[in-house]
């Protein structure tokens, strides 16, 4: 009998696999890094076969950890760094070009040149996204122009694409004896190239980007039982397990939160913060910054769409305080420096590394730090990149206000900055909203567990996932109404002071 389901969660930083009993809980995790290439100012690269070499690591620890075999485990998922582009040869199995990673800006003039004419207002009508370097289109596109014999290969259909997803069930499922080339309508809706509403490849979004048909993978449903294949690792599982459930990491975090119904939304703060709004069978456009998303498609029902807020820059300005500014010596410090100062002084930091996300979409902004005297510390910095965090969260639950008319009693958050306690109390305050955090803070893996286990009946429905979730924590907020809205009205100002810093036409 089969009594757990696994789930592979590629991560931007890392790579982890976890096991999970009926219950939704965790029976074993194994997770390891892979290296942040920064080749230039704005370049950001992983390589795609450390990732493939981690994720075989991480998942035969796992299985030893928890003394399973394959046939212990009902199905497995798939779920991963989304927009993070891999060309690769079919035929050797090797990338041409290391993976072109989400946060990249190496594509702003393709990105603003589609702004220039007509070719944006498509892309947002029928990709639902605002045309920007983010996407997985203008990286291929790249790769295409930049990388010597990519364009003929691709032609000839040796030369494939896929995000990280499809780069790992490639590998699992054979690689280049007979590897299915698949990805699901998640990832797929990442890209620019995607019709939302027919969830096939779209011709003439093909066309702008010159990228040809051949190179895509094919799209699928989140959760079949017929999905992608079979898992076949001798030595590394040691047997085969149906591969049922793909979904990009942010959808995924909404399966794991359980976030079913129309208007339930999450928050999920890692290296970027996410949010995502289920708005139902039904296709909501944004008219304040948002993007539209599939948020899943279990099987042959209908699609479930979201409005997403991307953030791009949250967990990751923690680690600049880390890595870069050797303020912090690791992540957790940030709770402690910050809680030696009652406010921060009078500080605004705003982490555009990668230009502003939503609600702005400004691939022309950079970061800034405003607002410093010379009473300044490093506390009231380690509060101010909190505060970032929190602040850029209330610009993108204003816009999801404003869009869909959803206004929430209660913010379910999940993900790796969750622990900072004070960074939660930060946020209920800035939104003067509770906060909540479930006791399995993994929503990313689970969400991808929930996807395999429902499509071959392990989880019966959607019910089911629903009694699985429990609160473990709840943050209320304190401030004043007056307080609140004087620190938004200085953020809002300190965005405005990152804007037009970088020539891009
Ligand atoms: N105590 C803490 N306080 C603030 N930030 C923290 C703390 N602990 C971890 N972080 C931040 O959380 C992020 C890691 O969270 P998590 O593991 O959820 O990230 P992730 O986005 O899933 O990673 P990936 O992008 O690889 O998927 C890091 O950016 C780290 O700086
Ligand atoms: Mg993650």
């Amino acid at each position: 009998m089969a009594d757990f389901v696994g789930a592979v969660d590629q991560g931007t930083t890392s790579t982890r696999f976890m096991i999970f009993d009926h219950g939704g809980n965790e029976v074993a995790r194994h997770q390891l890094e892979h290296e942040q290439i920064l080749p230039q100012a704005g370049w950001v690269e992983h390589n795609p076969v450390e990732i493939w070499e981690r994720t075989v690591s991480v998942v035969r620890t796992a299985m030893q950890k928890a003394k399973l075999q394959a046939s212990d485990l009902a199905a497995l998922g798939v779920t991963n760094q989304r927009e993070t582009a891999v060309v690769w040869d079919r035929r050797s199995g090797r990338p041409y070009y290391n993976a072109i990673v989400w946060q990249d800006t190496r594509t702003d003039r393709i990105a603003s040149a589609l702004d220039r004419d007509g070719r944006g207002d498509v892309i947002r009508r029928k990709a639902g996204l605002p045309p920007a370097t983010y996407f997985s289109g203008g990286k291929i596109q790249w790769i295409l122009d930049n990388v010597d014999g990519v364009r003929e290969a691709a032609e000839r259909g040796d030369a494939i694409f896929g995000n990280t997803d499809s780069w790992l069930l490639w590998n699992m499922t054979g690689g280049v004896e007979g590897g299915n080339h698949v990805t699901d309508v998640t990832n797929a809706s990442r890209t620019m190239l995607m019709n939302l509403e027919t969830l096939d490849w779209d011709d003439e979004l093909l066309g702008f980007f010159g990228i040809p048909r051949r190179m895509l993978p094919e799209i699928r449903p989140s959760s079949d039982p017929n999905t992608y294949g079979v898992a076949r690792w001798p030595g590394t599982l040691g047997g085969e397990v149906p591969l049922t459930g793909d979904l990009g990491d942010q959808q995924a975090a909404t399966v794991g939160q359980v976030c079913f119904n129309v208007g339930e939304a999450k928050n999920t703060y890692g290296t970027g913060n996410f949010m995502l709004l289920n708005t139902g069978t039904e296709l909501v456009r944004s008219e304040h910054g948002l993007l539209t998303t599939v948020c899943y498609k279990f099987g042959d029902q209908a699609p479930v769409y979201a409005l997403e807020g991307s953030i791009a820059v949250t967990g990751s300005a923690v680690q600049w305080l880390r890595d870069q500014l050797h303020v912090i010596n690791d992540a957790a410090q940030s709770e402690t420096l910050a809680a030696q100062v009652p406010d921060s002084g009078g500080v605004y930091f705003v982490p555009a590394f990668s230009g502003l996300f939503a609600p702005y979409w400004r691939s022309d902004a950079r970061g800034a730090i405003v607002g410093l005297s010379r009473f300044n510390t490093s506390a009231h910095l380690a509060r101010a990149t909190l505060e970032s965090i929190c602040y850029q969260t209330r610009d993108v639950v204003e816009a999801m206000a404003q869009d869909s008319g959803v206004t929430l009693d209660v913010l379910k958050v999940d993900g790796g900055i969750t622990v900072n306690n004070l960074c939660m109390q930060i946020q209920a305050d800035v939104l003067g909203v509770a906060v909540s955090r479930p006791v399995v803070a993994e929503t990313t893996a689970l969400g991808a567990a929930y996807a395999a286990g429902l499509a071959v009946g392990f989880w019966k429905s959607t019910d089911e996932l629903r009694d699985n979730w429990n609160e473990s924590q709840r943050w209320q907020p304190e401030w004043s109404a007056g307080q609140r809205e004087e620190g938004y009205g200085r953020w809002k100002k300190a965005v405005e002071r990152t804007l037009d810093w970088v020539d891009v036409d």
